[in-house]
Formats: C-alpha cells, sequence, structure tokens
C-alpha cells in the first residue's frame, strides 16, 4: 500500500463541494495539499480550520482556464513543496441550456474550464511526474454523465464535456504506457453529490436528489482509496452511486419536465438570431 503521509498533491476547485471534502480527507491522512481555486479566501479558511491536522492545506489562487495560471501554480508547488505525487483534476462548472440555443460563452466556460483545464492540468501533472521519475496518481473527476445520456436535456454541453473526460483519461493512460511512465490514470465518476453544483442543479432543473444524495465526505473516501491501493493496481474507472441511484430513478426524476412551456420556450429561443 503507497504511503500518503508526507506525499504532495495538487488538487483543483477545492473551495467548495466534493474538493472541499477530498482536501479534509488527504490532509488528514497527512498529505501536503495545494488547493487550487479561484475563490482564494475560501481555500484560506479551509486551511486555517484544518490546523493541527497531520498534513496542510496551502491555498494556490488559481483559474484553471487560464493555461499561465495553471503553469505558474503548478511551478509554485514544485518549486515551494516539491513535485506533485498526486494531482486530482476536480474543478468543474454545470451551465444549464440547450446546445442549439445555448449562450456561446456559457457554453465555452464548460469546455474551457472541464476539457482544457482538465488537459492541461493533466499534461503538466505528467510532465511533473515524469521529469521527476515519480510513481504517482492523476485522478480526472468525471461524472455518471461521462457515460450516458441522462434523461435532463439542459446539461447537455455538461455531458459533452464530460465524455470528452473519459477519452481524455483512457489517451492519458495510453500515453503513460509510451512514456513508461509508471502513473497510475483513474477517471472517479460519481453520481449526485451534495454540493454547490447540484444546489445550482436543483434549482435550474426542478430536480431534488435531496432525499438519497452523496456527502462529498463519501467521494473523498474514493480517492483514498485509489490511492492506497498498491502502486501496481490502476483503478481505471471507478463509478460510484448512492444506493437505487440508476437508469430508471433518472428517468423517473426527468419525466414531466419538459412541458409544453420548456419545449415552446426552447423554440423561441432557437429561432433567434
Ligand atoms: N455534485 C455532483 O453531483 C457531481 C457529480 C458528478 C461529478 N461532479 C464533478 O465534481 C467536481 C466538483 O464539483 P462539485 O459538485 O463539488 O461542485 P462545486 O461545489 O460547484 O465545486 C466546483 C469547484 O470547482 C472550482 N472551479 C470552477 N471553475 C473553476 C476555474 N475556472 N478555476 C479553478 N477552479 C474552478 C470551484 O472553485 P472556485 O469557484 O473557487 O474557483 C469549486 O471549488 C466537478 O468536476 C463536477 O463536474 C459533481
Amino acid at each position: 500500500m503507497p504511503a500518503v503521509e508526507g506525499k504532495v498533491a495538487i488538487l483543483t476547485g477545492a473551495s467548495s463541494g466534493i474538493g472541499e471534502g477530498i482536501a479534509k480527507e488527504l490532509v488528514a491522512a497527512g498529505m501536503i495539499v495545494a488547493g487550487l481555486a479561484r475563490r482564494l479566501e475560501r481555500v484560506e479558511n479551509l486551511a486555517k480550520s484544518l490546523a493541527g491536522k497531520k498534513g496542510k492545506l496551502i491555498a494556490v489562487k488559481c483559474d484553471v482556464t487560464s493555461v499561465d495560471d495553471v503553469k505558474r501554480s503548478f511551478n509554485w508547488v514544485e518549486k515551494n513543496l516539491g513535485p506533485p505525487t498526486v494531482v486530482i483534476n476536480n474543478a468543474g462548472v454545470v451551465k444549464h441550456h440547450l446546445i442549439s440555443s445555448g449562450d456561446i460563452d456559457e457554453i465555452k466556460t464548460i469546455y474551457d474550464t472541464n476539457v482544457m483545464g482538465v488537459t492541461v492540468c493533466s499534461q503538466l501533472a505528467i510532465k511533473s511526474m515524469y521529469r521527476n521519475n515519480i510513481e504517482g496518481t492523476i485522478i480526472n473527476i468525471n461524472s455518471v454523465a461521462g457515460h450516458s445520456i441522462l434523461p435532463f436535456p439542459t446539461i447537455a454541453s455538461y455531458s459533452g464535456s464530460k465524455h470528452a473526460v473519459t477519452a481524455i483519461t483512457e489517451h492519458l493512460r495510453n500515453e503513460a504506457y509510451h512514456l513508461g511512465a509508471k502513473i497510475r490514470i483513474t477517471s472517479l465518476s460519481p453520481g449526485a453529490v451534495e454540493s454547490e453544483m447540484t444546489a445550482g442543479a436543483k434549482e435550474e432543473m426542478g430536480v431534488s436528489f435531496d432525499e438519497d444524495i452523496l456527502p462529498a465526505s463519501d467521494i473523498a473516501d474514493c480517492v483514498l482509496f485509489i490511492l492506497r491501493a498498491p502502486q501496481r493496481l490502476n483503478i481505471s474507472e471507478m463509478q460510484v452511486q448512492y444506493v437505487n441511484e440508476c437508469t430508471y430513478s433518472f428517468a423517473e426524476k426527468a419525466v414531466g419536465r419538459t412541458t409544453k412551456e420548456f419545449i415552446d420556450g426552447i423554440k423561441a429561443a432557437t429561432k433567434k438570431q
């Protein structure tokens, strides 16, 4: 079982939800965690609340849609904390619209964050681990929406971005093989998890997952499980959902959502130039 204690991790999106949950558990396990996010003060406050734990959280301001920001952050971590053994690409956004009529800037934000952010961070992670001859682990926080088309029309671009994460993760594993790098690469795909994202989704889609939604700490447990597995063991894909979350439960939640009013709204929006 590889030791995580004292190892450096870079975690994007550490300021809320799943990222906050992962930061807490990695620090409790003794890791030195660079928590990247735009809302620096939130990560700083979280770091303060974790003082006295075995590990440490260091807040780093970073917008993953900015290549310069990501490069600066990775360089800072390598110089000040040491090269990362673990990189967790967790930062992500959802915006609700249809591809045929949605705001193009919003669609671009989704792909810039969820696809380009993951791509740039993954490249820098692989380069750093390869250069430093580190047997590392990269975990891409994907989604069940990255594996099938869920019956919620307004997550179309989000779903597209997460399907890209599925492909990117698989390609990275092929590339690590060609490099002969002992880097484990995992796609961790949760269903509904308590966070700002699902709170927003409830408002946007009128769909509630409240009754049985997973806490972020469950996803953090999965991350520790992946990291603590023997280094020879690459968990290529881990999908996790609450008990009874399934194709039918999603379909039942979606029934009645595509009302006449909704269809008329999208027809009108699609006619607009
Ligand atoms: N909640 C779910 O049900 C669920 C299910 C499956 C997968 N996921 C995935 O889990 C990940 C975390 O989402 P969450 O549910 O925890 O949502 P959340 O509470 O909204 O957290 C999103 C995190 O991403 C960060 N982020 C967003 N844009 C960023 C940018 N441009 N640069 C840097 N950081 C950015 C946010 O930090 P700042 O705003 O401070 O920058 C925040 O820390 C996402 O990849 C999401 O797709 C969530």
